[in-house]
């Protein structure tokens, strides 16, 4: 292991790069507003490692969802390196960067972004139909998405018709239907209550065992975010490991965002 990479593992421990899903190195990422720059990330090092489920904290504001806009390649860092199946990303073609968005990764939301009047089924069946995949096959593989997140019966459903845990659950099936090696999920409970919140969680929890899931999460819900196999903390502009203390269950970072 290199001197950088010995760094990165001081964050995670991990160790041996075949476990590795997703690497991240002195990341950078700076908003420029006028003449003023914002710098957000500030050499954050991460290593994913396949199987686990890792939740990113940090009050509102410190760069939670500028992280897994990065992880997903929905935007370019200002510089810093993310290796995915030890590939850079930034080294990916326009072609590959839609490929690694479409197939390797499944992004949830803090709002579900379905469309409203489609139902429950075409919308998870979205991003099969967007990859190629004939329509059969795709409604197919909606149809036991949706029953494996409880939700069989409401297929024919109309999006805008279900409740917002329902909405959430509908989500995770879409992202999920391409089969994506990670899971990024930004503050996939942030809109619900607190059983709606727990349901949504533990679904996330039992796919993660069921399928093998590689997830990162961004939460402001430390009583969950515990819960996760790691918790890292975003502290002016990296990444540390954090322990959370049990109690209080209602614990939170107090802002929601
Ligand atoms: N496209 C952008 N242009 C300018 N500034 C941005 C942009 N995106 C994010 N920022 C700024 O970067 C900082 C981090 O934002 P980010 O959304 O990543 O925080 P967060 O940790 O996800 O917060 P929250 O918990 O409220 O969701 C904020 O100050 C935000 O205003
Ligand atoms: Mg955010």
């Amino acid at each position: 292991m290199d001197g950088q990479s010995t760094a990165a593992a001081i964050t995670t421990g991990a160790t041996r790069a075949s476990e590795v899903a997703a690497r991240v190195e002195g990341l950078r990422k700076s908003f420029r507003s006028g003449d003023a720059e914002l710098t957000v990330l500030n050499g954050v090092n991460l290593f994913v490692q396949r199987g686990e489920l890792v939740a990113v904290i940090g009050p509102s504001g410190s760069g939670k969802s500028t992280l897994l806009h990065l992880l997903a390649a929905l935007d370019t860092p200002t510089s810093g390196t993310i290796y995915f199946d030890g590939k850079a990303l930034n080294a990916f073609s326009e072609a590959e960067r839609a490929a690694y968005r479409n197939r390797s990764i499944g992004f949830v939301w803090q709002r579900h972004h379905l469309l409203p009047d489609f139902t429950a089924a075409e919308n998870v069946a979205m991003p099969l139909l967007v990859n190629g995949t004939p329509p059969d096959e795709a409604s197919r593989s909606a149809q036991r998405w949706l029953h494996e997140v409880g939700l069989a019966e409401r297929a024919g459903h109309r999006a805008g018709e279900l409740s917002g845990g329902e909405q959430q659950r509908v989500a995770i099936a879409r992202a999920l239907v391409t089969g994506p090696q990670l899971l990024l999920a930004d503050e996939p409970t942030g809109d619900l209550d607190e059983q709606n919140a727990e349901a949504v969680f533990a679904l996330i929890q039992r796919l993660h065992g069921l399928h093998g899931l590689t997830s990162v999460m961004a939460t402001h819900n430390l009583a969950l975010a515990r819960r996760c196999n790691r918790v890292l903390a975003l502290e002016h502009g990296t990444l540390v490991a954090r322990a959370i203390a049990a109690a209080p269950e209602t614990q939170s970072t107090g802002n929601q965002g």
